[in-house]
Order: C-alpha cells, then sequence, then structure tokens
C-alpha cells in the first residue's frame, strides 16, 4: 500500500514532536506538556503506522516498547577498545597522578576535566549517519554482547542525533543506571506485585539491561549518562574533552551536569570533596569521580598502560563500614579444593545491601587481624568487591572467646566430603585432597564450566546443580551433556520449558571457541586473558595438551607460576578422561564438543608467519602506546 505523502509527513512530524518530548522529560528533566498531551501524540502515531506498517522506521518512539525476545545476545565486537580506568583512594594517590602527568608534558599546571563516576554498566552505542543502530556491554574490553533491543527502550537514548548533519560514525560510551527515586519506585512496585526486590539500583540496572526479552526491560526506569566517544567518521574537530562533551550534549545524548573543568591538583581534590559533598543529594548513585586530561591532543601525548589511559584516573570515595557480629565461622570449599573461612554475621545495611556474610581468606588473615566468633567487627563493602571484615573491636570481646584455628576447627577433615584437609608449606589456604571425588569441588567445578564468560550454560545455576552432583545424576562433569528431558523436568523446581531452555543451552554450548573453553576447564591461575592467549599461541586444544613449559612460556604473560600449573592440571588422568569424554563425537558417547579454532592463530599460520610488518603514516584512533588486539 502507498502512503499518502500527507500521511507521511504527519508521521514525520510527530516522531519529531515525542523525540523532543521525551528529550525535555528524560534528558533535561523539564518536561513542557502534561502526559496526557504527550499520550495523545503517541497514540495518533501508533494508529498511522498500524495503518500503513510501510511508515514503521526504527527510529520511531513507538520501537521503544521492546520487541522479540531474544534467545541470547549476539557478540559485538568494539570498534574501539573500551578501555577501564586505574583507580586513587587516597589523596597522595591522586597527588601522585597529577605529578605523572605534568612530568611527562613537562608542564606546572595541567586542566582536567572532572565528572563524577556513574554507579551502573559501561555501554557503548554506536550511532550511523545520526540514527541509533547498535548498542553493546563493555564484555571484555574488545567484545561485549548485543543489548539493542534492550538499550532501544531507554527513552534518555535519542534514536536520532540532533544534529543538521550528523556524523557518519559515532561511537558513544557511558554509563547506563538507575535513578535513585526510579528504584525507589521499582522496588515499591516489585514489592506489591510480590516480585524480588533489588538490593540497589546498580544491581537492578543490570539486571533490567540483561533480560532476553525487551519488553521486560521497557518496563524498568533506566537512565544513561555519556562521558566520551570511541570510534567516529565526520565528526568536527575537537580540542579538548569539555568540548566534546558540549558537542554530545548538542546533539542531544544526556550529559551529566556536575561535570567541570579545573586545573591542577588542588582543583581536582576541591572537585571531589564538593561531589562528596553532594553525593547524598545527587539522582544517581556514584562511587567516585573520574579526572581526565581536558586537552585530547594532551591526551594523545599521555597514551595507556596495559589497558588503562595515562591520562585519566578515578578517585574513588572511601568504601562503607558498619559495625556488626561475627555469629559463627564457617567454612566454603572451593573449586580448587580451597577451605574459606567465611564469617556468619549479624545481618547489617552496608554500601548498598545487607550483608550476612564475609569472607576471611584464610588462616594468616584471621590471625593478623585476630578475628574471632561472638567478636564485633567493623565491615566494609565497596561496589562489587565481596564483603570484608577490616578488623575486630577486641574492647567488646567476650571474656571466654577463643583464638580461631580453621584445621583444627574441621578437625584437620573436609566438612563436605570426609577427605583429609592439609595446609601445605608454602600456601595461605587449607585445602580438601578429595579432589572432583569431593562434591563441593566438583559441584564449583561445574558451576565455573557452565558460566556466562566460559561455555555460557544458560539455567545450570546454583541450586540445579547442587541437585544434579547431590542425587548422584552428574558424577562426573561431561555427564551434564547426557541429561534428557524426561530426567531434568523430573526434578524438583523444574518444569519442562526451563528442561528445554537448559537441553538448548547445553546444544548451543556444543560450539564453542577454544579460548572459553580452555577458560571453562578451570585450570588453575588461568583466568580469561591467559586462556584467550594460549588459544591464540596454540590454535589447538591438542598443541596445548602437548606444550612443554618452554613452549608454554613462549606465550605472552605466562610466567612458570602459570606454566606449572598447566601441566600439572594435563598430567592428571582425571583430566585427560573428562577431556576426552567432552571431545569425543557424540555417536561414540562422548559429549561432542565441537572447538573452534582461534581465528587469529589461524591467520598467523596461514599468512603471517615469519614475517613482520612496518606500519607508517599515523593511525587517528591509535597512539604508539594503544594496546592491540
Ligand atoms: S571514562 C578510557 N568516565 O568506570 C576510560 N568511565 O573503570 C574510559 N565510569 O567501565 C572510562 N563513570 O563504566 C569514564 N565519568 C566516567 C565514568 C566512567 C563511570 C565507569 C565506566 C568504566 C569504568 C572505568
Amino acid at each position: 500500500m502507498t502512503v499518502p505523502e500527507q500521511v507521511r509527513q504527519r508521521a514525520q512530524a510527530l516522531r519529531t514532536e515525542i523525540a523532543h518530548h521525551d528529550y525535555l522529560y528524560y534528558v533535561l528533566d523539564a518536561p513542557e506538556v502534561p502526559d496526557s498531551e504527550y499520550d495523545r501524540l503517541f497514540r495518533e502515531l501508533q494508529t498511522l503506522e498500524s495503518e500503513y506498517p510501510a511508515l514503521m522506521t526504527p527510529d520511531s518512539p513507538t520501537q521503544r516498547v521492546g520487541g522479540q525476545a531474544a534467545r541470547v545476545f549476539a557478540s559485538v565486537t568494539h570498534r574501539q577498545p573500551m578501555l577501564s580506568l586505574s583507580n586513587a583512594f587516597e589523596e597522595e594517590e591522586a597527588a601522585a597522578f597529577d605529578r605523572r602527568v605534568r612530568e611527562a608534558l613537562g608542564m606546572d599546571h595541567v586542566e582536567y576535566a572532572v565528572e563524577p563516576k556513574f554507579d551502573g554498566l559501561a555501554i557503548s552505542l554506536v550511532y550511523e549517519n545520526g540514527f541509533f543502530v547498535q548498542a553493546a556491554t563493555r564484555g571484555d574490553g574488545y567484545t561485549g554482547e548485543d543489548v539493542t533491543a534492550n538499550v532501544r527502550t531507554i527513552r534518555a537514548i535519542p534514536m536520532r542525533l540532533e544534529a543538521q548533519s550528523p556524523p557518519s560514525l559515532l561511537e558513544v560510551r557511558g554509563e547506563v543506571l538507575m535513578l535513585k527515586r526510579d528504584f525507589e519506585r521499582l522496588n515499591q512496585q516489585q514489592e506489591a506485585n510480590g516480585d524480588k526486590l533489588f538490593a540497589n539500583p546498580r544491581n537492578a540496572a543490570a539486571g533490567s539491561l540483561r533480560q532476553l526479552d525487551p519488553k521486560i526491560t521497557a518496563k524498568r526506569p533506566l537512565s544513561f549518562f555519556a562521558y566520551g566517544i570511541g570510534a567516529t567518521e565526520n565528526i568536527p574537530s575537537l580540542a579538548t574533552h569539555g568540548a566534546m562533551m558540549d558537542f554530545l550534549a548538542s546533539l542531544h545524548l544526556p550529559v551529566a551536569k556536575e561535570r567541570g573543568v579545573v586545573t591542577g591538583l588542588e582543583g581536582l581534590l576541591a572537585y571531589y570533596r564538593n561531589i562528596g559533598v553532594q553525593r547524598p543529594s545527587l539522582p544517581y548513585d556514584i562511587d567516585g569521580v573520574v579526572y581526565k586530561v581536558n586537552s585530547l591532543r594532551q591526551q594523545q601525548e599521555l597514551g595507556f598502560v596495559s589497558r588503562a589511559p595515562r591520562f585519566a584516573v578515578a578517585h574513588k570515595f572511601p568504601a562503607q563500614e558498619a559495625l556488626t557480629l561475627v555469629e559463627a565461622i564457617d567454612v566454603q570449599v572451593g573449586r580448587t579444593g580451597a577451605i574459606t573461612p567465611v564469617a556468619r554475621l549479624k545481618p547489617v545495611f552496608v554500601g548498598g545491601v545487607t550483608v550476612t556474610n564475609a569472607t576471611l581468606h584464610n588462616q594468616d588473615e584471621i590471625d593478623r587481624k585476630d578475628i574471632r566468633v561472638g567478636d564485633t567487627v567493623s565491615v566494609r563493602r565497596a561496589g562489587d568487591v565481596i564483603p570484608e571484615v577490616v578488623r575486630a573491636l577486641p574492647e567488646r570481646r567476650p571474656a571466654d572467646s577463643q583464638p580461631y584455628n580453621l584445621l583444627a576447627a574441621i578437625q584437620h577433615v573436609c566438612p563436605v566430603c570426609g577427605s583429609h584437609a592439609v595446609r601445605l608449606d608454602d600456601e595461605a589456604v587449607a585445602r580438601c585432597t578429595g579432589g572432583l571425588y569431593c562434591p563441593a569441588q566438583r559441584k564449583q567445578a561445574i558451576l565455573h564450566f557452565a558460566s556466562r564468560r566460559a561455555m555460557d550454560i544458560e539455567g545450570l545455576g546454583d541450586k540445579l546443580v547442587e541437585q544434579l552432583v547431590d542425587s548422584g545424576l552428574v558424577k562426573r562433569l561431561p555427564e551434564i551433556y547426557r541429561l534428557d528431558l524426561v530426567t531434568l523436568a523430573g526434578l524438583e523446581r523444574m518444569g519442562e520449558k526451563s528442561a528445554q531452555n537448559l537441553l538448548d543451552a547445553l546444544e548451543r554450548s556444543r560450539n564453542i571457541p577454544l579460548a572459553r573453553f580452555i577458560y571453562a576447564l578451570g585450570i588453575r591461575n588461568v583466568g580469561e586473558a591467559t586462556a584467550k592467549d594460549l588459544a591464540r599461541h596454540f590454535g589447538t586444544l591438542e598443541a596445548l595438551t602437548q606444550a612443554d613449559a618452554e613452549n608454554l612460556q613462549a606465550v605472552p604473560d605466562v610466567g612458570p607460576i602459570v606454566a606449572e600449573s598447566i601441566l600439572q592440571f594435563f598430567a592428571e588422568s582425571h583430566n585427560r578422561d573428562v577431556l576426552e569424554m567432552l571431545c569425543k563425537p557424540q555417536q561414540e558417547g562422548g559429549a561432542g564438543i565441537v572447538l573452534e579454532r582461534s581465528p587469529a592463530a589461524e591467520a598467523t599460520e596461514q599468512t603471517l608467519v615469519g614475517k613482520t610488518f612496518v606500519l607508517t603514516g599515523t593511525l587517528p584512533t591509535l597512539s604508539r602506546e594503544q594496546p592491540r588486539k
């Protein structure tokens, strides 16, 4: 059906007007019309679009209500990596930052852009020719998850940039968060509906952004603030970070009102104190402030160290502390058999959540702080960090209290499997010697294997793994791939639908990049970054299993300790059996996991081996120091 020109124009006028009201309401916090007028415009547009589906455009405000639910988030490679900031906790560390900057630039006084450090989630928005086309989470900084459909529901984010001739490409970097007042209202609603309450605005924002169904996200009041840019094409030339923020604001992107420009250390510290005073009355949670060298030319000159810029630093507010009582000390057995003492605390509200447990790390820590059952202790929690017992208050200690000794308390026996528990000479932790015989270690190994950044088997969580291991259904890790619908659906708290979802997730995980698989194995000292390096270097699992200490240490960042952990892992016959069962084809009774070779290794093998490449000229987006992927 052809759309009459008049209708087309009316639809366009409505879109522009609604976007304008969204901007006034969500970005400037200064609405001009009552909700009823807004709703009228919105409904008129909806009616036109349903009469003439050809009118529908992706930037239409009617598209914000949430589209189709996804089964998984696709992964997105950031055009420019999303780096992190180094932290300063004390004024001296802020002073050291300013000193390093001054020395590197050879200047007495440096101008800084200063802004709040939002306590939300980093996100990258891509605009092409002024249209919003994609949003991705930070992920590991290089690749994140495609959350475009969810981000479309955030009204503060323009679907179309306000500009006569918008840049052909603009990656906007910023933070998704929930305003404090929206968080309070959401929790009231959750309570009224009998749904679970969110601990704090950050958790509420994270939970809402990571919904596979954008219709759920659409009901959650998320906000956004921009704090920088990534890759760009055809943007006006900008001299300072401040000018760049003004440019983003001119495009109708939300930026913090509290941003500013100051000179020298005194300026930085005055800003820090001032924002500290304002913190309780700010509309959003912050966990510090960020200092950035204002001149973009100077930023380039300063460059990067590892994954953080040298030109910026986050000056954090001190973590919040509260007093409470240690009611008991229990132990937990981890994936590697480490037996960790955990303080069970009288519930206390600190740093935005109620804390009931805090790790005591190991015997040395307990001795150093002399923490005992019955002690009054000071508990600290900052951001996402696990709560920690800072110190005991011996003056409030009961008269009959005894120092705590972990091995004595458990009588040198693993409380989970009864195997001998020991503490090796060179180690701080006590360990269960039961290996994967110990259900606690098996559970943790399976949970790690299934975790999002490893095999990403959604639905294989805490409670289910507990049931599977305790019931004896899964005695060895590869047996998770033998579970069937009938068995799963028969489990407590498991419907047919979640059983089928889990089977689908298991099926999807059968094709997995080598790096993820290596990480999933849970080799001691092999984290995500090392797993990636190993995959890139060796290209296949076989090559990795056959490597000796020397081959392993040829990998960047692999030293003797990591190499030894890897060798020990593959020397263990149980681990070799598990690998074989995982990778054997399904027809032969295996789990049928297919490892995708690391693309970097392939490319290297085919084309680049033994050649040296020299890049000449300048790359607008890279400085010499900037890390290459
Ligand atoms: S700039 C190259 N500015 O803090 C540096 N980050 O550790 C890019 N954050 O993941 C970050 N407020 O999510 C920058 N005003 C701000 C910020 C900010 C919060 C977060 C961001 C990033 C983390 C850095």
